[in-house]
């Protein structure tokens, strides 16, 4: 199995999975508390969004997917040009790939010559040197380092890593290291609390949660063999809703991502405390089924349609809408209670 067949292999589980995905999605057990009377005008609302020295206009991003063959370096280039069409920022997929085998750059570079302005992370897992970074950096341009942290999915993988107690220690050489700001994310099984407050002593300027919820990476592993042998760690780990109640008050600033379906989601992410969120496996199906102008017009939607639900809920910015009353339901207020979260 080739890396380049893995990376086609992700991009087919993943959409398969999101054709098919139903159920429970903890963000059903957030839900704001309606003051008649809070509206607030239209023009007074900016979905300008600041964290750990990043500013973006709109607190929306795609988050990483992507790059390593010729299919996924054209599913690249598209969702570089819808980035740039409706203003959001991006992330590269695992350029784990290109350290490897330099031959697939052009792949993950299109993500930059086909958004030359636009805010672009480059993304690598947490045994890349801190050399092997710099080059990551340097081939996109990029104005921040996703750097992935996935035990979930390297465990159900044959060829997957076995090895993770060195990934604190190559975090913090690696945030040390470069001159960009650098975010740590999950890929889908959450940060919790108490790895959000190790990664603040880390040097990382922001934790992207990445929580359960939408695409299930432990499912997709298990998906690219007959012998589903870990299907029991399907669903592993914390809902984004969840990880963002477990981070409350945490100084490091957090982003939220995994299973967000709509702007409702956005905003009841910003709600409980995310600066931005980001969105991979849904957006990546619209631009599968639909083409490019169909997912420029999905994000320009959901921008729009943030602003209408901040201008009905009295919010001015993102940041405001942590100050509207917001109920916790059903399961999600039993991991409150669990975890002791007022
Ligand atoms: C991903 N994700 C991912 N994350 C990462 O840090 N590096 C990567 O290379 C990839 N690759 C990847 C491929 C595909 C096809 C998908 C759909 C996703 C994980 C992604 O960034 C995100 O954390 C999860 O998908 C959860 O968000 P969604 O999909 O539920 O919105």
């Amino acid at each position: 199995m080739t890396s380049a067949q893995r990376k086609d292999d992700h991009v087919r589980l993943a959409m398969e999975q999101h054709r098919a995905h139903s159920g429970l999605n903890q963000f059903d057990e957030v839900s704001f508390v309606h003051h008649a009377l809070a509206g607030i005008d239209r023009p007074d609302v900016s979905l300008a969004t600041s964290f750990g020295g990043i500013e973006w206009q709109a607190p929306l991003y795609i988050n990483a997917m992507t790059g390593g063959s010729a299919k996924t370096g054209e599913i690249n280039r598209d969702l570089a040009t819808a980035a740039r069409e409706s203003g959001v920022a991006i992330a590269s997929g695992s350029m784990n790939a290109y350290l490897k085998d330099p031959s697939c750059a052009h792949t993950f570079s299109v993500l930059r010559t086909h958004n030359p302005d636009g805010f672009v992370m480059a993304n690598i897992n947490a045994t890349t040197s801190v050399d092997n970074a710099r080059r990551a950096i340097d081939l996109l341009r990029a104005d921040a380092l996703q750097i992935h942290v996935n035990t979930a999915q390297e465990t159900p993988m044959p060829e997957g890593d076995r090895s993770f107690s060195s990934w604190v220690g190559q975090i913090e050489q690696i945030a040390a290291g470069v001159d960009v700001p650098v975010i740590v994310k999950e890929v889908g099984n959450g940060l919790s609390r108490q790895t959000v407050l190790l990664l603040q002593n880390l040097g990382v300027r922001v934790a992207d949660l990445a929580g359960r919820g939408g695409t299930d990476f432990a499912r997709i592993e298990n998906g690219r063999r007959e012998l589903a042998d870990y299907a029991f760690l399907h669903g592993w780990g914390q809902s984004t809703a969840a990880c963002l109640l477990d981070a409350q008050d945490v100084a490091l600033p957090v982003l939220a991502s995994g299973g967000v379906r709509n702007p409702l989601d956005v905003a009841r992410s910003l709600a409980l405390g995310a600066r931005a969120v980001g969105v991979s496996g849904g957006f990546l199906r619209t631009l599968m089924d639909d083409g490019v102008p169909a997912l420029v017009a999905q994000i320009t939607t959901w921008l729009d349609q943030l602003a209408a639900l901040m201008t009905m809920l009295g919010a001015r910015t993102p940041a405001d809408l942590t100050r509207c009353d917001v109920l916790i339901h059903g399961s999600l207020r039993d991991f409150c209670a669990d975890r002791g979260i007022d």
